[in-house]
This record gives structure tokens, sequence and C-alpha cells, in this order.
């Protein structure tokens, strides 16, 4: 059957990151960077994959554990191809094999499916993505004959003098054919400085035996960079939030300050919403169309909001809905709350959504106006077109009828005499 299987490098350290957390799991805009990989890999069609762990092998497995993505352990790290054969018993009846390192997550699934349908219509038994770098210093340098065929990669612990003037590097990602990659993994040796079984030596061995070795070259260089320190770290981050933010200009969405904003993946905004300056936007977030957001709001994990919602400064909200209309302007904190339409909420209102065990529910009915400093000690239930009096308190357990007035601390209904304006007559 003609299926891809991709094995996934992530056996090493990572000396530079200084950290006890493997490399891989190092976050990107909150998720491990080696998600981005294993991301981008599958929207390349591509549903086969291995990870190969080392370092810090039970915290890489956890992280994959439960889902569709299988990990095994390389005992001890004596290079790429000995990562790569100990995933050989997971390739089972797949034609090809794509080899990616975990340590570049800011490659693109664009770039990938390049690297497949090269590597298909050429027929060629490996296709590497490669790179021309003004300084190839640290990389694998791609040696060609004078017909323009590769027939080498010369590491750079290897490269002699002549070699290190080869600017076109091997970028690490790369497709073989199985029999191909079989064949390389029974002959490639340890004989070099470091003493250990070098993937790149597979293509001496293929080319030696007649067997074509093509390439494609990587468009965008950001794409190939591999993440060694928590320097390079911080410049992933930057080029990830540049794309996504991009995305979502593109899609009609204004961002005032890209350089002070930050949009996490898998965040959906409509059309003509308007984001203010530093405001953070954290995965798992839908914001509807013609909002303004910020400037200084938090959007945490499962936030819905739905559109012209207006949300200012210094709130934060996480689990909560908002429906359409509904402003909420200054200094709030929503957790876990599920808040109608048209509602007001005022200025530093706070849900009390954690007792010290659970995370208890908040509910505010369409229309209705929450004063500003109230404080809802959640589980609470405010109905339509209800007041809550400024500063008042509300207990735990407290439903407040549609259309009632509560004040004070803690908070009591507002008793009226019959003939009493009704609320919303007023003001
Ligand atoms: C590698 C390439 C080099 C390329 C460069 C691009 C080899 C031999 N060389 O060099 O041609 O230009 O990447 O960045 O592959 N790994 C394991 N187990 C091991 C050793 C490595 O899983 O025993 C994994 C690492 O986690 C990493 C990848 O293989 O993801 C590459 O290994 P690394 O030691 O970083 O190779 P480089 O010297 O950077
Ligand atoms: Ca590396």
């Amino acid at each position: 059957m003609n299926k891809t299987i991709a094995i996934i490098l992530a056996a090493g350290r990572g000396t530079r990151m200084k950290s006890g957390t493997p490399k891989v799991l190092h976050k990107i805009l909150g998720k491990p960077m080696i998600s981005y990989v294993t991301g981008a890999v599958s929207r390349a069609a591509i549903r086969d994959m291995v990870v190969v762990t080392g370092f810090g092998s039970d915290k890489v497995k956890e992280f994959f554990y439960g889902t569709k993505i299988k990990t095994v352990a390389q005992k001890r790290l004596l290079g790429s191809a000995n990562a790569v054969d100990a995933a050989k018993r997971e390739i089972g009846s797949s034609s090809d094999v794509l080899v990616v390192y975990g340590d570049t997550p800011l490659i693109t699934e664009d770039t990938l499916k390049s690297l497949i349908e090269r590597h298909k219509s050429s027929g060629a038994s490996l296709t590497l993505l490669t790179a021309t770098l003004k300084n190839p210093s640290g990389y694998g340098r791609i040696i060609r004959d004078t017909d323009g065929r590769i027939t080498k990669i010369a590491e750079d612990s290897e490269a002699r003098e002549y070699k290190k003037e080869i600017r076109e590097i091997n970028v690490g990602t790369c497709i073989f054919t199985r029999s191909a990659l079989f064949i390389a993994l029974k002959e490639i040796g340890c004989d070099n400085s470091k003493r250990e079984y070098y993937l790149t030596d597979a293509v001496k061995i293929l080319s030696a035996r007649a067997l074509k070795v093509e390439s494609i070259a990587v468009e965008n260089l950001d794409e190939m960079t591999g993440i060694n320190s928590r320097i390079e770290l911080a410049a992933a981050v930057n080029v990830m939030k540049t794309r996504i933010m991009e995305e979502l200009m593109a899609s009609g969405v204004t961002i005032q300050d890209p350089a002070t904003t930050t949009i996490y993946p898998d965040v959906s905004i409509g059309e003509d919403t308007v984001i203010y300056p530093n405001t953070i936007i954290e995965s798992d977030v839908k914001i509807g169309s013609n909002c303004h957001i910020g400037p200084f709001a938090r959007l945490r994990g499962g936030t819905r909001i739905g559109d012209k919602v207006e949300i200012g400064n210094f709130v934060e909200l996480v689990r909560t809905g908002v429906a359409e209309s509904t402003k909420v302007k200054h200094h709030t904190y929503l957790g876990d709350a599920r808040v109608g339409k048209n509602v007001n909420i005022g200025a530093g209102t706070i849900t009390a959504n954690y007792d010290g065990k659970n995370k208890n529910r908040t509910f505010i009915g369409d229309g209705s106006f929450i004063g500003v400093g109230a404080i809802l000690i959640a589980p609470v239930k405010i109905g339509k077109k209800a007041l809550v009096g400024a500063g008042a308190v509300i207990l735990r357990g407290t439903s407040v009828k549609d259309g009632a007035t509560v004040v004070g601390v803690p908070a009591k209904i507002l008793r009226r005499r019959a003939g009493d304006r009704r609320r919303g007559d007023r003001r």
C-alpha cells in the first residue's frame, strides 16, 4: 500500500536549554514545540507517526499518552540513524518514511507536502529538504557531483576546509522509500569523530548504489530553524506569533499593535473585531465579529464571545461565555461564568469561582446590570434584567429572580412597595 509514516526524532538532550525538561516539551504559545511538528505532519495528511524519545523519555511519552501518536524509546543516544533504527519496527507496511526533527517547530505542512510530492513524482529513493545559508556553519553540507547530483552530506564536524565554502545545507527533514531506508540503516557505521550513527550517511550509501537522491529547497528560512537555546525559543515564539496574527488580519481582524499583542494558536475571531494593544488571547477562545477587545485584556481557554461585545482594560475571562452586545469594560475577573446578551458588568466585578476545592459556575441573565465592585460567590444565578447594587456581595447558592434588585453585604433583595415603578422604567 502507498502509505507514508513519519518518524519524529526527539531523543536529544538539548543541553543548551539548560533544563530538566526535555527540549521538545518547551512551550511556544502554550503548547510544546513538538506539537507544532506533529500538527504540521498531520495536516500534511500523514496519519501514522512515531516519536523517538530519549532524554526525559517518560515526560515525552506522557505528553502523547492517549493520542494516536506512538512513542518508542531510543536506549542510548547513538546518533540520528540509531534513533530511526529504534522506530524501525513501527514502519510496518508503509511505503515511505518521512523523518522530521522534533525541535523544528516552524516547519509548515506546505513544505512537507512539497517534499513528499517531489519524492513521489521523481521516483527518488531519498529526498532531502535543503537550504542555502549565508553562514552554513554547524550544519551538514550538501555535496554534489559535476552533474549536480547529491552524492554525500558532510557533517560540520567532518567538513574539511573546502566544504566550509559550501552554503547549501541539510535541514534534516527528509523522506525515504522504505527499501532505501532499510538498505541505509544496515550499512551506516559510526566511523566519525563523534562515534555516532549519522542518518545523513544514507546519502553516500544510496548514491554509491546509483539510487536517486533528490532535494527541494525550503523557501522560507524561518522554517528550518532548529531550537537549541532559550534565545532561539523566544525567536521562534515571535515567528509563530506573527504567523497567527497575519492570518487573523488577512481574515478581517484589526490588530492595533501586533508588537504588544499575543494570540495563541486555535483562536477564532470574527470580521471587524478590533484587538487593542497589550492583549493576550490564549488557545481555545472564540470571538465574534464587531467586538472591541482590550487594551490589556486577557482571554483564557474556553472563552466564547458573541458579536458586538466590548471587553475592556484589565479584564480576565476564563471558561466564560459572553453573549452579544454585552459590555465588560474595566478591571473584571469572570471565571466559569455564562453571561447573557445586553448585560453591563460594572468595573471591578469579580466572580469567586473557586472555593478551594471546586470551580463553581455563575449565570447572569440577559439585560442584567451588575454594579461596580460586585462580588459573586459562585455558584450564583442572576435572572434576566436583574440589578445588582454597587459593592454587593452575593453569597454562594443565591438565585436572584428575573427583574429583582439586590444590594448590600451580604446582598439582600430590595423590597418594593406596590405601585413602585418596575426596573427598566428608570435610569
Ligand atoms: C543534524 C544533521 C545535519 C543537519 C542538522 C540540521 C545528522 C547526523 N546531522 O545535525 O546534517 O544539518 O541536523 O539542524 O543528523 N537525535 C536522536 N537521537 C540521537 C541523536 C540525535 O533522536 O541519538 C535527534 C535529535 O534530538 C535531533 C536530531 O536527531 O532532533 C538531530 O540530531 P543533532 O544531534 O541535533 O544533529 P546536528 O548535529 O544538529
Ligand atoms: Ca540540532
